[in-house]
């Protein structure tokens, strides 16, 4: 790629986050090239089935104020104490705006009664008033991204922005003096490297860390596991939160909160509703009670799933007697779902379904501060592979979808102010990082071949849904003993990544002595005030330095392969 005179900025990650940043970035005048690591619609955005949080129209009396408070009071209360407070006003404030952003791209939000009536406002577990917009019923996701992506390619087709798809970041290029400035990718199979004045990281999550999970394959962490690398402050990652109800086959299709929200109630395997012993909310308990309970009923009953009842919801003027009523109110409102069950052979209006946690959301990730900014110079983060602070110990649903609009927006207008004032020199302006980064242990290799299945069964026992001081000594024992595929492949490069981020992840959840949020401790099991912080962590950075290279056009890739190990 040749150099253009206008600042390049690579994008990696084509979620809703990637999308809105690389578009805002393009409408800024600055030179974007667009890395997407499988399909552009292969991503956890395309899956999201809940909808995305905002209030649009104000409370019934017309108080938007008033709406904006109850937003932030609701973000936080589910963040457990963790939350940035300033990144959590930023959100609500300006989702209004990004709600507006996503209209002029296209997307079409599920209206009351048709074209020009107003939008449906929905309510999911732990919001105090109605504020979910939806797009086709469970599909909010779906038309999201293909709004988005739409938008990238007619600007790809005018040649504002220009996408590289199947390309994977292999790892980040730093200078000493300048922070990032490109990036290592795999491009199908050829390494390249791609200079860039601003490197951001919209790359997901990284479900892929457990056997069940209901992201999408390609959520390895590559992000983190890079920014780690890098030298990058992470933080929260202890902060995995797990959705109770995902269908226990294989691919764990989602099953959204939306349906217990319509009804829907979990039984064991005689039968009996158990939640209700549990939790004055029952199923609509916290996202983490219910995840906890129904892996304790799991065990209890050697490990068989529970099940999920849907068999009794109808829609409106349906009978609760009547299964075909039943059939039709769920194929209707949940149409996602209902055509996914029935791949599977199942009919859920008439049979209860078995459902299993899995991992769903990453909390943590790249400290940010609320424009993107890492605390490498040139280095963004952006979506659910940054931690803005809008999350803390435990996600409000809905949030994820606003986080990445509004932020991707945000970092753009950041990028094209950073860019436009950079005179060599990059004042340092990134994340706060209070009291200092905590040293993440060093990327050792061990004598065991990593194994991801092995991998994901071990992180799962020992840092699933529930932990204790033991289980993570043994889990953090056996990854020091691991060793990661040295390969040049796709494959070899995301099992590197996620035993990084696994590492990680298992460093932070031993630390936090406490349960909060997510994240919970059997032998903590009560938050301990003391602890209602952030921890950050940071590790000696091992990326390839531009001081690898002979010219900007040469790279030595013998470097590269020789630095792939350590992971
Ligand atoms: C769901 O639909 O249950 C998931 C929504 C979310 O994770 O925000």
């Amino acid at each position: 790629m040749s150099r253009t005179p206008f600042p390049r900025v690579l994008v990696v990650g084509s979620g809703i986050a990637g999308l809105t940043t690389a578009l805002a970035a393009a409408d800024r005048g600055l030179d974007v090239v667009l890395l997407s690591k499988d399909r552009l619609d292969e991503t956890n955005t395309d899956r999201a089935q809940g909808g995305i949080a905002a209030m649009t129209a104000g409370l019934p009396d017309g108080q938007p104020r008033d709406a904006e408070e109850l937003h932030v009071r609701d973000t936080l209360g589910a963040g457990a104490g963790t939350c940035d407070d300033d990144a959590v006003r930023v959100l609500v404030r300006d989702s209004a705006a990004a709600i507006t952003a996503l209209v002029e791209h296209g997307v079409a939000f599920d209206r009351a009664d048709g074209p020009g009536s107003p939008w449906v406002e929905g309510l999911e577990g732990a919001h105090s008033v109605p504020r979910i917009l939806h797009a086709g019923g469970d599909a909010t996701g779906r038309e999201i991204q293909r709004a988005l992506v739409a938008a990238a390619l007619a600007a790809e087709t005018t040649g504002r922005l220009r996408i590289l798809r199947h390309t994977m970041l292999v790892d980040l290029v730093t200078s000493p003096g300048r922070g990032a400035v490109g990036a290592l990718v795999l491009d199908g199979d050829r390494p390249r490297r791609l200079a860039a004045d601003a490197v951001v990281l919209a790359t997901g999550g990284a479900g892929q860390l457990y056997p069940h999970t209901t992201n999408p394959a390609v959520a390895t962490g590559d992000g983190i596991a890079a920014a780690l690398r890098a030298g990058a402050a992470v933080t929260d990652l202890e902060f995995v939160q797990f959705h109770p109800t995902a269908l226990a086959a294989p691919g764990c299709f989602l099953v959204s909160e939306a349906v217990r929200g319509e009804g829907a109630v979990l039984r064991d395997g005689t039968g009996r509703r158990y939640l209700t012993d549990v939790h004055p909310l029952a199923e609509l308990a916290p996202r983490d009670v219910v995840a906890r309970e129904n892996v304790r009923r799991s065990l209890a009953q050697g490990g068989r799933p529970v099940l999920l009842d849907c068999t009794g919801m109808t829609g409106p003027g349906g009978t609760a007697s009547s299964g075909r009523s039943t059939a039709e109110h769920l194929a209707r409102r949940f149409p996602t779902i209902d055509a996914a069950l029935r791949a599977h052979g199942m009919d859920w209006a008439r049979e209860p379904v078995p459902v299993t946690p899995a991992a769903h959301y990453l909390m943590g990730g790249i400290a940010t501060d609320d424009r993107g900014r890492t605390s490498v110079p040139g280095l963004y983060a952006v979506g659910e592979c940054a931690a803005t602070g809008v999350h803390g110990a435990n996600r409000l649903a809905s949030n994820s979808l606003l986080e990445g609009a509004v932020f991707g927006a945000r970092t753009a207008e950041a990028l094209a102010a950073d860019l436009r004032a950079d005179d060599g020199a990059r004042p340092h302006r990134g994340p706060a990082v209070d009291g200092g980064a905590l040293p993440l242990p060093e990327g050792t290799e061990g004598d065991v071949p990593f194994d991801r299945q092995a991998f994901q069964a071990a992180m799962w026992a020992g840092a699933g849904v529930l932990r204790d001081g033991p289980g993570l000594e043994a889990l953090a024992a056996r990854l020091a003993g691991l060793r990661p595929p040295a390969a040049l492949s796709r494959r070899a490069l995301e099992d590197r990544n996620l035993l990084a981020v696994g590492r990680a992840v298992v460093t932070a959840a031993l630390h936090r002595a406490e349960s909060r949020g997510a994240h919970f401790r059997e032998d903590f099991p009560a938050p301990d005030p003391a602890r209602a912080r952030r921890i950050f962590w940071r590790r000696e950075p091992t990326a390839p330095t531009t001081e690898h290279q002979d010219t900007a056009s040469t790279y030595a890739y013998g470097d590269i392969l020789e630095r792939i190990p350590a992971c």
